[in-house]
């Protein structure tokens, strides 16, 4: 490091005040994107897309609760006046129930100070375009579901005893128990389209499926309960 001449002793001391003034927020990136593994399930880096969490693309320097396009923030986290950064962040990932009473995160928080470190000078180098978003290993597979070939987009769905027989455009039908389909829908610019709902999964992950929706709507027009 280049210093300015000034008496040794003056330097010295500027250099320990300064480093111990920063010990806590001295993170490491790179430690912080492991860390973040604990974050994938609920939250990406990429911007605007938004899982059960916001996205954290841009958190540093904001607004709590303030994210475009995310629908489903609590009051309270709205209401909070938080700002945040270093400090902020570190409470919430502590224990965010005691620095927002009634927000709707699900975690019970992060005990180690060092873990803590890491994660934020992670979130803030992404935050910087300083370091890259990592794809969380726990981070549900989203894909265009507009894109989806023959073999998923669903034609039409038999629901008779205890099963679903869902036929895709490739003219199979494939029939599935009752307790492993779920039904869901996909509001998104990734959901399928109008009309067209979508099977995932079938086959590939063995017995359990899902199928999606566009809307709500679609559901009691598309299922047919017969047997014929
Ligand atoms: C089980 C899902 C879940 C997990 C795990 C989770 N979060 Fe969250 N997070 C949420 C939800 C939901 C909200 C919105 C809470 C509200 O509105 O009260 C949120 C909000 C936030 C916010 C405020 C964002 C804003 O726009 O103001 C930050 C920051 C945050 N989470 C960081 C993290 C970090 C870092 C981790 C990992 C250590 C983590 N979260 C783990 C679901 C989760």
């Amino acid at each position: 490091m280049r210093t300015p001449r000034k008496p040794a002793a003056i330097g010295l001391a500027i250099l320990v005040l300064t480093v111990s003034a920063n010990a806590r927020a001295e993170g490491d990136p790179r430690r912080g994107a492991q860390v973040f593994q604990a974050c994938a399930a609920c939250h990406s880096l990429e911007p605007a897309q938004h899982l059960t969490g916001p996205s954290l693309a841009s958190v540093f320097g904001r607004k709590a609760g303030a994210v475009e396009g995310f629908q489903r923030y609590s009051m309270a986290l709205k209401e909070s006046g938080v700002l945040w950064n270093e400090k902020t962040l570190d409470a919430w990932l502590q224990n965010p129930a005691a620095l927002i009473p009634r927000n709707t995160m699900v975690f019970r928080g992060l005990p180690d100070a060092r873990a803590r470190d890491d994660l934020i000078a992670y979130l803030k180098a992404v935050s910087e375009g300083k370091a890259a978003a990592v794809r969380g290993m726990m981070q549900p597979q989203l894909s265009d579901l507009k894109k989806a070939g023959a073999d998923s987009l669903v034609k039409a769905i038999r629901y008779c005893g205890d099963a679903y027989h869902v036929t895709t455009g490739d003219g199979e039908t494939v029939q599935i128990w009752e307790f492993n389909l779920r039904l869901k829908t996909d509001s998104s610019k990734r959901g399928p389209a109008k009309g067209q709902p979508v099977l995932v999964g079938a086959g590939m992950a063995g017995d359990r499926a899902q199928l999606v929706f566009a809307h709500p709507g679609e559901i009691s027009s598309f299922v047919k309960a017969r047997c014929d």
